[in-house]
C-alpha cells in the first residue's frame, strides 16, 4: 500500500509492541517518533538511536512526556495492561488520537472512562484489534458482506494459543497473573470476541463461559522437577517447556525471537543476559510451579440479536492456529490455518457460472505460502495492516471497513468482561443488562 503519512506521534512504551508498531509507522509510512518514554534504558535507547529521536525528548515516564502538551498527531500507547488506562486519559485530555493497546484497560469500569473520555474531547482512539487488520479477516468480512454465504447462522471459532506461546506468556510471562495483569480471556481472547461481533455485524445479547486453570498446576509437576528447570531438572529431554528449549541456544524453538528479549527485557540479548534472567526471575522456573492463575483451556457461548449463535473455545494444548467455520443460509466457509479458506456454496445463484445452479466448492488463499500469523510473524499481516489503516484515518479521516469507533471496541471488552462475570457465577449473562450497570 503506497500511504506516505508523514505523520508524527509519541512513542508511551517501547518494549516489543511498540517497537513493532514503529517499525511499520517509520519504515511503511514515513512517519516521525519525536519523544519517546520507557523507564527501561536499554529500549529507550534503542528508540532514539534507531529512529534519530533528540536526547531531550527521550523520557523515563509517561508523565514527563505528556506535561509538554499535543506535540504531535497522535500517541502510541504500548504500556503493559494495567497501565493503558493513566497515560491514555491524560494523552486524550491533551487532544490526541490514540493508538491504544488492547486490553483498552483491565476492567469495565476503565474501560467506560476511557471510551467517554475520547468521546466528550473528540479525539479518535483505536485499540490494536489486529486481527480485523490482516488480509484473512478482511477477505472473510468481504465474502460475509457480499451475501455469498446468505445470512450467518452459526460459527464456531477456536483460539489455539500453542502450548509454548502459553507457557511464557501466560504461565511464566507478563500475564500469567489476573491479579498483576488481565484475565486470561481479555489477555488473549477480547481480539476473538471483537472479530466475531465484528463478522456477524450484530449485538451479543446472551453469553456463558466455563473454563479453568487445570494442567499448569503444582500437583502436575513431574516427580523430582525442581524450582528452576535450570537447576538440574531430571525432566529436560522429555519436557516440552524446559527452558533451554525455548529460551537457550542447544534446542531454541523459532518462539525464542519472541521469547528471549522478554525474557531479558533487552532488544537482542546475549546468551548470558538471557541465562541471567532465568535464573533470577519468573522465566526459569517450572511451568507447574508457578505463581500462575489464569485459566488453561476456556469456552464462550454467545447469541446474538437475529439468532446468531457462537461457540469460542480457547486452549494451550495445540501448536497454535486460530480456525473458524461459519455456517450461513447458502452456504459454508471454513479456515484450519487463517490463510487458506473454504467456501462452500450450497447452490451457485451467479447466473455467469458454469456452476449456475449447483452445488460449489471454492479454495481462497489469503496470503502466500509461508507467512506467519503468530506474533513473530507480524500476526499475518496484522501489525502492519493497523498501522496502514490508522495512516489513512488519522491522516486523511479515512475510516476503513476495519475500523471502529472506540465505543465499539469496548462494548466487545465488555463481553470478555461479562462473559468472566458468567464463569465467576456460574450464569447466563444478559450483555444489555450488564453493559447498563458501566455506562450510566
Ligand atoms: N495487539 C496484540 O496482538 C498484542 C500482542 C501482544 C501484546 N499486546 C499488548 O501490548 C502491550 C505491551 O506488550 P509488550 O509485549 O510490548 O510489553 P513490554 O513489556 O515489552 O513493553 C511495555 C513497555 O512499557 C514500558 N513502561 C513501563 N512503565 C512505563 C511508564 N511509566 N512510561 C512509559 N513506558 C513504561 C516498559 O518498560 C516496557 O518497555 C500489553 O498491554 C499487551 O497486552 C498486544
Amino acid at each position: 500500500m503506497e500511504n506516505k503519512s508523514n505523520l508524527k506521534y509519541v512513542l508511551i512504551g517501547a518494549g516489543i509492541r511498540g517497537r513493532a508498531y514503529t517499525k511499520a509507522a517509520i519504515e511503511e509510512h514515513g512517519c516521525q517518533v519525536v519523544a519517546v518514554a520507557d523507564p527501561n534504558e536499554a529500549t529507550r535507547n534503542f528508540v532514539r538511536d534507531t529512529y534519530n529521536v533528540p536526547q531531550e525528548m527521550c523520557f523515563e515516564s509517561y508523565e514527563q512526556l505528556l506535561s509538554l502538551g499535543k506535540i504531535a498527531d497522535f500517541a502510541m500507547i504500548c504500556t503493559q495492561d494495567k497501565m493503558h488506562v493513566a497515560p491514555a486519559l491524560m494523552a486524550i485530555e491533551q487532544g490526541y488520537d490514540l493508538l491504544l493497546e488492547k486490553p483498552a484497560a483491565p476492567t469495565p469500569e476503565e474501560c467506560m472512562q476511557i471510551c467517554k473520555a475520547a468521546e466528550a474531547k473528540g479525539v479518535r482512539v483505536l485499540i490494536c484489534h489486529v486481527l480485523r487488520y490482516t488480509q484473512f479477516f478482511r477477505t472473510v468480512k468481504e465474502i460475509i458482506d457480499s451475501g455469498r454465504i446468505g445470512k450467518i447462522m452459526s460459527i464456531i471459532h477456536t483460539e489455539g494459543v500453542g502450548n509454548v506461546h502459553y507457557s511464557h506468556s501466560y504461565v511464566r510471562g507478563n500475564w500469567h497473573n489476573s491479579k498483576e495483569s488481565s484475565n486470561m480471556l481479555l489477555a488473549k481472547s477480547c481480539h476473538d470476541l471483537d472479530i466475531l461481533q465484528w463478522l456477524i455485524g450484530g449485538n451479543c445479547k446472551k453469553i456463558q463461559s466455563f473454563g479453568g486453570l487445570h494442567y499448569f498446576k503444582k500437583e502436575n509437576a513431574p516427580e523430582g522437577a525442581p524450582k528452576r528447570c535450570l537447576d538440574g531438572c531430571p525432566h529436560e529431554k522429555t519436557c516440552p517447556y524446559h527452558v533451554n528449549k525455548i529460551y537457550l541456544p542447544e534446542e531454541m524453538f523459532h518462539f525464542a525471537e519472541i521469547a528471549r528479549p522478554a525474557a531479558a527485557k533487552k532488544v537482542d540479548p546475549t546468551d548470558e543476559e538471557v541465562r541471567k534472567a532465568l535464573d533470577t526471575t519468573n522465566y526459569g522456573v517450572c511451568v507447574f510451579q508457578s505463581d500462575n492463575d489464569v485459566v488453561d483451556h476456556q469456552t464462550v457461548n454467545m447469541e446474538f440479536d437475529n439468532g446468531e449463535t457462537v461457540v469460542f473455545t480457547m486452549a494451550a494444548f495445540n501448536f497454535g492456529t486460530r480456525r473458524i467455520r461459519i455456517m450461513g443460509t447458502k452456504g459454508e466457509l471454513s479456515s484450519e490455518d487463517m490463510n487458506n479458506i473454504t467456501l462452500n456454496l450450497f447452490c451457485e445463484d451467479d447466473p455467469t457460472s458454469e456452476y449456475f445452479g449447483k452445488p460449489r466448492t471454492m479454495q481462497i488463499a489469503t496470503s502466500k505460502p509461508g507467512f506467519d500469523q503468530t506474533i513473530i510473524g507480524g500476526h499475518g499481516g496484522g501489525d502492519r495492516g493497523i498501522v496502514d489503516d490508522l495512516c489513512l484515518y488519522f491522516g486523511e479521516d479515512t475510516k476503513t471497513k476495519s475500523i471502529s469507533s472506540i465505543r465499539t471496541s469496548i462494548m466487545n471488552h465488555m463481553l470478555v468482561f461479562a462473559a468472566e462475570e458468567s464463569r465467576a457465577t456460574n450464569t447466563v449473562v444478559d450483555v444489555d443488562e450488564f453493559v447498563k450497570k458501566y455506562n450510566q
